[in-house]
């Protein structure tokens, strides 16, 4: 089915210039980006964002990274969208992420992994719904 996902190009990305390549990889994969923006997040935009790991270890890191940098937020529709870019991006720790992956090939550290994604339809609903209004995603129409 037709789907949209949520994503995130996070502070190191943006910082590295690879917001093009990541970009293309959407595009290439077949998802059109539908709504897209730069932001600076807020501390507290980031943590209530992240709020379902406010009590893991990692939090405080996470919120501090987040908000370390310009990030791009987009909205990709596409089949299978919040599968299929969960197999562009890779696993959360790079260390572990496929080859050919975005954070295989883009991010350092499971902290700085380059990108986020959707990880539910559920999900997508809600982290497209935190960045975006209505008016602010454009479905295509050719
Ligand atoms: P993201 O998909 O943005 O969701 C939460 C982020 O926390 C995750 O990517 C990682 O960058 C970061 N993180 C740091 N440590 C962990 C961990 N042990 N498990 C999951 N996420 C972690």
């Amino acid at each position: 089915a037709i789907e949209r996902t949520f994503s995130i190009i996070k502070p190191d990305a943006v910082a590295k210039n690879h917001i093009g390549a990541i970009y293309s990889r959407f595009e290439s994969a077949g998802l059109k980006i539908i709504a897209s923006k730069m932001v600076h997040l807020t501390k507290e935009q980031a943590e209530g964002f992240y709020a379902e790991h406010s009590e893991r270890p990692f939090f405080g890191a996470l919120v501090s990274f987040m908000t370390s940098g310009p990030i791009m937020v987009q909205v990709l529709e596409g089949e299978n969208a919040v599968l299929a870019n969960r197999e562009i991006m890779g696993a959360t720790n790079p260390a572990q992420a496929a080859r050919g992956t975005l954070r295989a090939d883009y991010a350092d550290s499971i902290d700085e992994n380059a990108v986020h994604g959707s990880d539910a339809l559920a999900s997508a609903e809600r982290e497209i719904a935190y960045f975006f209004a209505a008016d602010e995603i454009c479905p295509r129409t050719r």
